[in-house]
């Protein structure tokens, strides 16, 4: 009787021995899916910032990652989003202002091979003058390279104070740099309207004297490149009292050719080129009327866009005067 209730209970510990070395398994296995299903939920989100992270190192500064829920994590790639996007901003306007940079580059540098050719063709004989001319050139050569090197700062740190100009002189300043150019390419310049409002006392603006040469060198660039030869160009001058005080209009009309008029409203936009521009070899990149409309919005001022009476285009622009000056 003895050895059978011994056997029983050794079949009974056998049992529960089984049971519980069968439920310690199941327990097991349970956490080990569980633990699989929540490292799942919480490494995949750090694996696609990890990529994303991956992506912006290699440059391709549009890669942004997918937020959901409001828990630590969805901050941390809101917070990565927002660093992606500023870095994204900021390469843009600096390949902006770079790409403008290079653009400005080339007219003191047209402007000194116009003169090179002159005397190398024997139209011109070197003179003060003349050299006066050249250092001119290079001193504006000098400047845009500052520029450059001041690009290294952020772009919004970069303009520079704005200070009492005069800028029928900055204007007349332009003119004489292209001045050789215009004379090789047959455009008469009519300036009397501007010498005789420059005759009555310099008016002054608010503003930078660089950034205001570099509108007026790329409206003479323009007529330059888009004017037939033995056309003209006739600047304009007035002053106008407006709601906001005096301001200074300046009207630069060319002759042929013009701008059709479905085009004339898009001008101003960064990169279009015209019609005259594309069938021109000459024709340029499309910079040059977008980044005269940004400096004179630095200005408190305005441009535009219209047909010349003179059969080529007119822009006019307006700039708000100092008004004690
Ligand atoms: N004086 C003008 N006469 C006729 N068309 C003009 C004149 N100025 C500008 N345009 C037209 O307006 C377009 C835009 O001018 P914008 O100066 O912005 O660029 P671009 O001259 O083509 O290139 P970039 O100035 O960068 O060298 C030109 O492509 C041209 O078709
Ligand atoms: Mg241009």
């Amino acid at each position: 009787m003895e050895g059978l209730g011994d056997e029983a209970g050794l079949a009974f510990l056998t049992r529960q021995s089984r049971f519980l070395a069968l439920t310690g398994l199941a327990g097991l296995l349970l956490a080990l899916v569980l633990s699989w299903f929540l490292a799942r939920r919480w490494f995949a989100p750090i694996d696609k910032l990890a990529t994303a992270a991956r992506n912006i190192a290699r440059g391709r500064l549009a890669t942004r990652v997918q937020v959901s829920g409001s828990d630590e994590l969805a901050v941390l790639a809101r917070t990565f989003n927002y660093m992606a996007k500023r870095l994204d901003t900021i390469e843009a306007s600096r390949r902006v202002w770079l790409t403008d940079v290079a653009h400005e580059l080339r007219t003191p540098l047209a402007a000194m091979r116009a003169e090179i050719e002159a005397l190398q063709d024997g139209v011109r004989s070197f003179d003060d003058r003349t050299a006066l001319r050249l250092h001119r050139q290079v001193m504006r050569l000098g400047q845009l390279v500052d520029d450059l090197r001041s690009s290294m700062r952020a772009p919004e740190e970069s303009s520079a104070a704005l200070t009492p100009v005069y800028p029928l002189a900055v204007l007349g300043e332009a003119l004489a740099m292209t001045r050789e150019r215009f004379a090789q390419q047959r455009i008469a310049i009519d300036r009397q309207q501007l010498d005789a409002l420059a005759a009555q006392g310099q008016p002054v603006v608010q503003g930078d004297a660089r950034r205001l040469h570099q509108v007026f060198i790329n409206l003479l660039e323009n007529t330059l490149s888009y004017t037939d030869a033995g056309g003209g160009l006739e600047i304009g001058a007035r002053i106008e009292e407006a709601a906001g005080g005096p301001q200074l209009l300046l009207q630069f009309d060319d002759s042929a050719p013009g701008v059709s008029g479905g085009e004339l409203p898009r001008l101003f936009e960064r990169l279009f080129r015209g019609e005259a521009s594309r069938n021109r070899d000459l024709g340029g990149s499309g910079l040059g009327l977008s980044i005269c409309r940004t400096i004179l919005e630095e200005h408190v001022g305005s441009i535009e866009a219209s047909a010349s009476p003179l059969g080529g285009l007119r822009i006019s622009i307006v700039l708000p005067l100092v008004a004690d000056a």
